[in-house]
């Protein structure tokens, strides 16, 4: 028997929902055929974004949406994606397959797309090949709401009203594909971009975000914040350059040379590659006690925009276009980084899985008309409850378990938290791919009422296919009794919970 104890008297902090943002890139079958298809396409679609894409998403509660890269943001013009369709210029998209990209996806019809989400924007600005004028004239054509060039030129391709941009990205790893930086020169052109970005609507203020390290660079962050954290006293920026610094961190079983299979994996590559997720919660850790140095009241967000697994591409498939299949493997995977979001929400205020569709660890994958919702997909349907939650102490005692002295995991892994409506709401998984486990949840002398349980559960590479979409899906869970101040049940190997409770 294993105990997960929470506190529901100890209260930790807001869980932002941004917590579970996503990242759309133009990158293979993200954009083009994962989300939008054209109105003229036969495939059912409202102002060219997919009906059955926008449905599930929307199920999903998502809060933001990061665009238009990744590598691709720092290539990226925006004029090219403006105006006319057929006049619109192409390019090469020289990160992602070198395939042309013909800029019929840019910034209204990814507006379009947030307003059809219900979701806040995340706008990544280029440094690595743009100019100060180029960020400074679509932060202007995006959100000025009066006379100048650039709000003329938005009301002639047919939006009269700016839209809100919530969050500004100045510049995408820059200390890689975004112009290979060192720290204190991008500290520098951080400090100069960032100055352009206006803030025309003082009621809407542009939340920016400086790009932070490449996983353990710890160097990274503590150069960037050290030249740019400090209050600049210009007028639109109530606390100094930046609004949050961001950290990408992807797990892959192996290394960048041999990444690993997406489907097909053994016991051992299950047990690595949920080892190395976990190091997650080390870079959250570490990051935020630097920030903190800087920062102490906490104004600075950890900005966690890109995580998820990165295998090897599906064979077949365009070694650009990053498309692989999604098993329970990237279910537990996105189960163990939300849990550890959610207890860094001090901190963590906003992640963004890479990426939304047909890209990385997708939620989504389509083919043709046909969509498919990953096992990864349905582990945010379950943890959409905690979005704006309060954070809430708890504790769950677990054992090492393994094939490797390098790659032990615990065998669970929880989080918990309290909604608007006093409900408490706990997400626990079962990292073990062979063994269940007992469990008693302990509420500390407060009595159970009620309690719904579901469940995301299967064999570790049991996933979605177009032939059997609902292999995987969110299940309700019967076997679960409430016994005074406690909870028992069994948490089946390699699965996922949530447990919904009333006191
Ligand atoms: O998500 C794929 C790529 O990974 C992004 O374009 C880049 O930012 C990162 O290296």
């Amino acid at each position: 028997m294993f105990k997960l104890v929470m506190d529901p008297g100890k209260e930790k902090g807001h869980i932002a929902p941004e917590i579970q943002g996503h990242f759309s890139e133009h990158l293979g079958r993200c954009i083009y055929g994962g989300v939008f298809v054209g109105e003229n396409s036969d495939i059912p679609n409202t102002n060219g974004m997919r009906n059955d894409v926008v449905e599930a998403l929307r199920n999903l509660q998502i809060p933001v949406l990061r665009w238009p890269g990744g590598c691709f943001a720092d290539e990226y013009h925006w004029k090219d994606g403006i105006g006319e369709k057929s006049s619109r210029k192409k390019m090469i998209n020289t990160n992602w397959g070198g395939v042309v990209e013909d800029n019929s996806f840019g910034t209204h019809e990814y507006m379009e797309l947030c307003r059809q989400l219900g979701c806040k924007t995340y706008i990544n600005g280029n440094v690595g090949s743009g100019t100060v004028q180029e960020m400074s004239e679509w932060v202007e054509y995006m959100t000025f709401d009066g006379v100048s060039p650039m709000a003329e030129l938005r009301k002639k391709n047919g939006s009269e009203k700016p839209w809100t941009v919530n969050y500004f990205g100045i510049g995408n790893e820059n200390w890689g594909c975004g112009g290979n930086m060192v720290p204190e020169y991008y500290a520098n052109q951080f400090r100069q971009y960032q100055s352009y970005v206006k803030n025309y609507d003082p009621n809407k203020k542009i939340l920016k975000i400086a790009c932070g390290p490449n996983a353990q660079d710890y160097e990274w962050t503590e150069t960037v914040l050290n030249q740019c954290h400090k209050l600049s006293g210009s007028w639109n920026n109530a606390h100094g350059f930046m609004d949050g610094i961001s950290l990408h961190y992807y797990t892959l079983p192996y290394d960048w040379n041999k990444k690993g299979a997406a489907t097909g994996f053994n016991e051992k590559e299950w047990y690595m590659t949920l080892s190395k997720t976990l190091f997650m919660e080390e870079l959250v850790t570490k990051h935020s006690a630097i920030i903190d140095r800087y920062d102490p009241d906490h104004q600075i967000g950890l900005i966690v925009d890109e995580w998820g697994t990165w295998y090897d591409v599906e064979e077949g498939t365009n070694p650009g276009f990053l498309y692989q299949q999604n098993t329970m493997r990237d279910a537990l995977v996105a189960a163990i980084n939300l849990n550890i979001f959610n207890k860094h929400c001090d901190r963590v205020k906003m992640a963004n899985i890479a990426q939304l569709v047909n890209v990385l660890q997708a939620v989504i994958l389509t083919e043709g008309e046909q969509m498919i919702k990953t096992p990864t997909y349905h582990v945010f349907d379950m943890y959409k409850y905690h979005q704006d939650n309060t954070l809430v102490e708890s504790f769950v005692e677990s054992e090492n378990i393994g094939l490797e002295e390098q790659y032990m995991v615990p065998n669970l892994h929880e989080s918990c938290s309290k909604d608007k409506d006093g409900k408490y709401h706990i997400t626990l998984a079962n990292l073990s791919c062979k063994e269940s486990y007992d469990m008693a949840v302990c509420l500390l002398g407060n009595t159970v009422s009620s309690v719904k349980a579901q469940i995301v559960s299967g064999k570790m590479d049991d996933k979605n296919t177009f032939d059997d979409p609902e292999a995987v899906k969110v299940k309700e869970m019967t076997d679960v009794k409430a016994e005074a101040d406690q909870i028992r049940f069994t948490i089946p190997a390699c699965s996922v919970i949530h447990l919904e409770v009333t006191l």
